[in-house]
């Protein structure tokens, strides 16, 4: 079934594309059990909402089999690490504290990994499983330095709060 497209609406504030967008992502993925899925979705729905800001918007994976080390998942943007150890880069650094990274710029950030050397600011907020369980990061770059601010944290916390709830 075609969903409708999702893109930004002239004139509206940050907050409120965050909500619009919340809601679209929650309806499209709404009694979807995969995972890769409502992680794909949001990937896609992110970037037609806030590109070009978000120059590269995607998942990195708890490795199931190796529960310290981050997998790619779903994403959106130029070629990505494949794998990032829990503790290394700004992803690392999220999975390790469990909380979200909002880095200024990326190359004052001690042993950030440079997939995309046009990187210069990022997020990255966890995402939990229903059981409180580190599931993954939502890893956001832009070619901006400085490029998310509080309101991005809230939005993108929101969404990655019922990421995993079906
Ligand atoms: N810059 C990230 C690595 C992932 S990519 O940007 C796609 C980091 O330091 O965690």
């Amino acid at each position: 079934m075609a969903e409708p497209q999702s893109a930004p609406v002239p004139g509206e504030s940050k907050a409120e594309a965050y909500a619009r967008v919340l809601k679209e992502i929650r309806a499209v993925v709404a009694g979807e059990p995969s995972a890769t899925a409502r992680y794909a979705t949001a990937a896609c729905i992110l970037v037609q909402n806030f590109a070009p800001r978000f120059f590269w918007t995607g998942f990195y994976l708890v490795d199931p089999g190796k529960t310290d080390e981050l997998v790619v998942g779903p994403y959106q943007g130029s070629l990505g690490c494949l794998r990032i150890p829990f503790g290394k880069g700004v992803c690392g650094a999220a999975a390790a504290s469990g909380e979200t990274q909002l880095v200024e710029d990326v190359h004052a950030f001690p042993g950030h990994i440079a997939c995309d050397a046009r990187s210069q600011s990022e997020i990255v907020v966890p995402v939990y499983d229903s059981d409180g369980r580190l599931a993954a990061v939502l890893d956001i770059d832009s070619e901006h330095k400085a490029a998310f601010d509080a309101e991005d944290r809230a939005g993108l916390e929101a969404i990655c709060r019922d990421l995993l709830m079906v």
